[in-house]
C-alpha cells in the first residue's frame, strides 16, 4: 500500500465522479451513436457548468456490440463507432487539461467470442489458447457440467460443436469467460491495464470483478429455499439458485491484489473501483483487502437495495460505514447503466432529496449521466429494444436508462443530427440542459449548487459522519465535521412539514427553494420533501 493513494487527501476521496455511457452522450458525426469526439465537445459542460472532478467512461473498445461494448474483441483499440485510438488519447488529455481525471472500464471476466484469443481457443482441444477460457466435457447425459445460470438467463455453458466441449459464460454465450487460473491470461490482462495506464488514465472501474473466480470443484448451486429473501432486485431465472459456487471463490482476492500492485506502480495515483454485487457487508468489505491492497473502493450498491425511507436509510448508511475497514473509504451511487433511472424509481420529489444525500454523505459520489437533469426512464417497445438482457427477459431491459443525453429542446434533444440508436424520453423538451440552466428551481441547478457546496467544504469532502439524534422515521439528519467546519444535513422524506432542533447556523442549500439562505437559530423548519444543508461556525 502506498501512502499517497490511501491518504486522507487522496484525489479520489475528494472527487465527484460522473459516469458517461458513450453510446448515448453526444453524437458528433450524425450516425445516431454517441462517440468520443462528442464527449470531448461536452467536457466544458462537465468541468465548468456542472463541476464534476472525474469521469468514468464506459467501454469504447473494439466490439461486435452484442452487449453494447461490454463484449470486447480488442482491448487496446477503439471501436470505429466511437473514433480512433488517437481520439481516446485526446479525450484523456482534454479532460486532464480541464482538471478532470478519467477512469475506464476494464473488462476482466470475459471477452467477446470474436476476440482473437477465443477464435483460437475454440479451434481445437490442444490449441495453445485452449486453456485461456473454461472448457469442460459434457456430463454423461450430455448436459452442461454444472447447473449454473447465466446472469442474463439460460445456462452458463454452451456446447461448441467443433470440439464437443462446453465453454462457460457468466453472461451471454458470445461473452466467454476468461480463465483467470491461467497465468498467461493474467499477464495478458495486466498488459491491457498497463497499456491504458501508460496513456495516462487515472484508473479503472473493474467490470464483474467478483465473478472471475468460481468454485474449483464446480459444484451445483442449490435451488433457493421457499422462504429465501432476495438480497437485490428481481434477476429473473438467476434468482432460482443460491449463488454459492459461481462467484467469489477465495482466490479472487489474489487476482485483485495483482492488479492493485500494477496500478500502484504508476505515478498518477490511479485507482481501481470494483463492480462487486455482494450484499453481505463483511463479505463485500473483504474486497478492500485485509491490508487495503485490493480495490480502493468496491462499488457500494447498498442504497439501491434499501427501502427509501428515513429509518431504513439511516440503518443502511450506518451499517455500510461501520463495515468499511479502518483507513478505507467508500462511495455512493444511486444509478448506472444497469439500473432503472433514479428519478423513475423514486419519483421526482425524492430524486431531489437523493441528490442532496448523494452529494453530502461521507464517501465519493458517482453520478450517472442525465440524473443531474432528472432524466426519466423511457418506455421502449420490446420490438425496438437493444439490450440483450431485455431480449431474454422483457422486464429486465436496461434500455430505458440508456437513452440519449438531453442537451436542448432541439430535435433529438441536441444529441444527434441523425436517427438516435435508442428513442429519446418523451419529456426531453422540458428536461434538458439548455432549458434547465434558465430555471433556478431545476434539478440541474440543484446539482450545481450541491456540487459547489461540496467543493467549498472540507467537512463535506472528507469530514466525519454522525447521524443526529433528531433523526426519526420522517427525517434523516446527520452531521459532517472536519477540523475547520461543521455541517448538518436534514432530509424530510415525508409529505408533512417537519421541525428539527439543530445548533444555529446558515442555510447553504435547500432542495425546495433556491433562495433559502436564512440564518437559523436552533430550530430548522422543513417543507414536505425538503432537504437542507446548514453550516455552523
Ligand atoms: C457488468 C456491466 C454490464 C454488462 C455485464 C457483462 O455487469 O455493468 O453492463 O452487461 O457486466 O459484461
Amino acid at each position: 500500500m502506498t501512502l499517497s493513494t490511501n491518504s486522507r487527501r487522496a484525489w479520489w476521496r475528494k472527487a465527484v465522479f460522473y459516469q458517461i455511457y458513450p453510446l448515448s452522450f453526444a453524437d458528433s458525426n450524425g450516425d445516431g451513436f454517441g462517440d468520443l469526439e462528442g464527449i470531448i465537445s461536452k467536457l466544458d459542460y462537465l468541468s465548468d457548468t456542472l463541476g464534476v472532478d472525474a469521469l468514468w467512461v464506459s467501454p469504447f473498445y473494439r466490439s461486435p456490440m452484442s452487449d453494447w461494448g461490454y463484449d470486447v474483441s480488442d482491448h487496446t483499440d477503439v471501436d470505429p463507432l466511437f473514433g480512433e485510438l488517437a481520439t481516446a488519447e485526446r479525450l484523456i488529455e482534454e479532460a486532464h487539461a480541464r482538471g478532470m481525471r478519467v477512469i475506464l472500464d476494464y473488462l476482466i471476466n470475459h471477452t467477446s467470442s470474436e476476440h482473437p484469443w477465443f477464435v483460437e481457443s475454440r479451434q481445437s482441444r490442444n490449441n495453445p489458447k485452449r486453456d485461456w477460457y473454461v472448457w469442460r466435457d459434457p456430463r454423461e447425459d450430455g448436459s452442461p457440467p454444472t447447473n449454473w445460470v447465466s446472469v442474463f438467463s439460460g445456462p452458463a455453458w454452451t456446447l461448441d460443436d467443433t470440439t464437443g466441449q462446453y465453454y462457460r459464460h457468466t453472461f451471454l454465450p458470445n461473452q466467454p469467460d476468461l480463465n483467470w487460473r491461467n497465468p498467461e491470461v493474467v499477464e495478458a490482462m495486466l498488459d491491457v491495464a498497463r497499456f491504458w495506464l501508460e496513456r495516462g488514465v487515472d484508473g479503472f472501474r473493474v467490470d464483474a470483478a467478483h465473478q472471475i473466480m468460481k468454485d474449483p470443484q464446480e459444484r451445483d448451486n442449490p435451488p433457493v429455499p421457499p422462504d429465501y429473501e432476495r438480497p437485490w432486485k428481481d434477476m429473473g431465472e438467476y434468482d432460482d439458485y443460491v449463488h454459492l459456487y459461481d462467484f467469489g471463490h477465495s482466490d479472487v482476492h489474489q487476482a485483485h491484489r495483482q492488479l492493485r500492485a500494477i496500478v500502484d506502480s504508476y505515478p498518477q495515483e490511479p485507482i481501481i473501483v470494483g463492480e462487486i454485487h455482494i450484499f453481505d457487508l463483511p463479505e463485500w468489505a473483504s474486497y478492500y483487502g485485509e491490508d487495503l491492497d485490493q480495490f480502493h473502493m468496491p462499488f457500494n450498491f447498498h442504497l439501491m437495495a434499501c427501502d427509501w425511507d428515513a429509518g431504513s436509510l439511516r440503518v443502511a448508511i450506518e451499517a455500510i460505514l461501520w463495515n468499511v475497514p479502518v483507513g478505507g473509504w467508500t462511495n455512493w451511487l444511486l444509478g448506472n447503466h444497469d439500473e432503472k433511472r433514479l428519478t423513475t424509481r423514486l419519483g421526482p420529489k425524492h430524486a431531489r432529496l437523493a441528490a442532496m444525500l448523494l452529494l453530502t454523505l461521507r464517501g465519493t459520489p458517482f453520478l450517472y449521466y442525465g440524473d443531474e437533469l432528472g432524466m426519466t426512464e423511457a418506455k421502449i417497445p420490446p420490438e425496438e429494444g437493444m439490450d440483450p438482457w431485455g431480449k431474454n427477459v422483457d422486464h429486465l431491459s436496461r434500455d430505458g436508462a440508456r437513452t440519449p443525453m438531453q442537451w436542448s429542446s432541439a430535435s433529438n434533444a441536441g444529441f444527434t443530427t441523425g436517427t438516435p440508436w435508442l428513442p429519446l424520453a418523451a419529456n426531453s423538451n422540458s428536461i434538458n440542459v439548455e432549458t434547465e440552466l434558465e430555471d433556478p428551481r431545476s434539478v440541474l441547478n440543484l446539482y450545481r449548487r450541491l456540487l459547489a457546496a461540496r467543493h467549498n467544504s472540507e467537512a463535506l469532502q472528507i469530514g466525519s459522519f454522525l447521524t443526529h439524534p433528531a433523526s426519526d422515521n420522517q427525517v434523516l439528519v446527520y452531521r459532517r465535521e472536519s477540523n475547520e467546519e461543521i455541517a448538518t444535513v436534514a432530509l424530510n422524506l415525508s409529505d408533512e412539514e417537519a421541525q428539527v432542533k439543530i445548533r444555529s447556523g446558515r442555510v447553504i442549500v435547500s432542495t425546495a427553494d433556491p433562495d433559502r439562505a436564512e440564518t437559523i437559530s436552533k430550530k430548522l423548519l422543513l417543507e414536505p420533501y425538503e432537504g437542507v444543508l446548514v453550516t455552523h461556525q
